[in-house]
């Protein structure tokens, strides 16, 4: 875990990657001073990659929460480019993780977006309808929102940029038939179809970014409501799903689990990333209870977790099933929670207490 990474732009000290998450702590969308502060308390700890909480693109309805971080305005790049410049000045490297909701539940505070939100069908999961279905100048806009983000990570100072295309969220309606029933050529019957949205998002922050520059596409097979759903069936259906994103321009594939062991298949052992790994070719980053004996969806209903063995996690690295290990909530919990990897400290490790999601702790 503590050998460097280096791919393009990136020049990483070691292989473990903070995992975004969303926080809610940017009033008006824009990250404050205890935002930039809590980015460089990770690099400080030595994080060697932190991914930003969420982030959304410039279109009217990419939100449902007024506290969630814009990444566009002057007022939230500015916030942002104190961010990195904290993170850089703690030798630590960083990527925002640019977000599009997509269909949504409203928000239980009440706040709701200037516009209807927006998405493939207007279905945010089958049966829930909460707004409209994109038109074709809606997809064309929100290609070149995505891009702009990009660019203007890239001209912040940024090292990466990671795309959202997993849990629910806009890229991930594209790809799921139960959010989309579009009939033009962002649907389609199979999945290998229905990738042309995240193809062309790709493709754009490619054309804005430059050949050098480090591109992440997050993705997941379960959705929040069905933890067992898998949109790739079987290795068969996940290369035809990963094959046109790989070409498209992504470097690495982040590939989230709640657990990182679990097997995506049958027959084999090997786990998301590992699979995307073997299927493309490309660097993949795993998450999921590293450190930790309990799961994540369980901590958004108040449960915690206790610190738990990283043995089985570097047998799998050693053995080159992924690259990069994205750790959630014990480095939301403790910045230092690498250090204390590192320095063998393992009896100061905090473990996760659902208190820690209430403020943004920094020490
Ligand atoms: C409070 C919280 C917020 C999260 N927000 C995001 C997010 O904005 N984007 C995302 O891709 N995943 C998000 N996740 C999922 C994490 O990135 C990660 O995959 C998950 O917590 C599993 O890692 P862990 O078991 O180490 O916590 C969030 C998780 C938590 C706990």
């Amino acid at each position: 875990m503590f050998r460097p990474f280096q791919l393009k732009t990136l020049d990483l000290k070691n292989r473990i990657v903070m995992a975004p998450m969303t926080r809610s702590f940017s009033p008006n969308g824009v990250p404050t001073d205890t935002v930039a502060a809590y980015y460089k308390a990770r690099a400080a700890g030595e994080v060697g990659l932190i991914l930003s909480e969420g982030t959304v693109i410039n279109r009217p309805a990419s939100s449902n929460d007024a506290n969630v971080p814009h990444f566009y305005g002057e007022d939230a790049l500015a916030g942002w480019k104190k961010v990195i410049d904290g993170v850089h000045a703690s030798g630590g490297a960083m990527g925002p993780q640019l977000w599009h909701m997509g269909i949504m539940d409203n928000h239980r505070s009440g706040w709701v977006p200037p516009t209807p939100f927006e998405g493939p069908s207007g279905l945010g999961r089958p049966g829930f309808t909460n707004g409209n279905a994109m038109t074709q100048k809606d997809i064309e806009d929100t290609i070149l929102a995505f891009g702009q983000a990009a660019f203007d990570a890239k001209a912040a100072g940024f090292d990466t940029i990671e795309l959202h295309g997993a849990h629910g969220y806009l890229i991930d309606q594209f790809f799921w038939e139960g959010s989309n029933e579009r009939t033009d050529g962002y649907g389609g019957k199979t999945l290998a179809e229905r990738t042309r949205f995240a193809t062309d998002v790709i493709q754009e922050v490619r054309r804005r970014v430059g050949e050098d520059f480090a591109i992440i596409l997050r993705l997941s097979q379960f959705k929040p409501q069905y933890y067992d759903y898998k949109l790739a069936a079987n290795p068969t259906e996940m290369e035809a799903w990963l094959t046109p994103l790989a070409d498209a321009g992504v470097d690495i594939f982040h590939c989230s689990q709640r657990r990182f062991w679990e097997p995506e298949f049958s027959d084999s052992d090997l786990n998301f990333a590992g699979w995307a790994k073997k299927i493309t070719g490309k660097a993949t980053i795993t998450v999921g209870s590293v450190g930790l004996d309990g799961e994540f969806m369980a901590a958004f209903a108040g449960e915690s977790s206790q610190p738990s063995s990283l043995e089985e996690l570097t047998r799998r690295l050693d053995r080159g099933d992924f690259d990069l290990v994205a750790v959630g909530r014990a480095i939301l919990s403790d910045p230092n929670w690498v250090a204390k990897i590192k320095n063998g400290d393992t009896q100061s490790l905090k473990g996760f207490q659902p208190e820690a999601l209430g403020s943004l702790v920094l020490e």
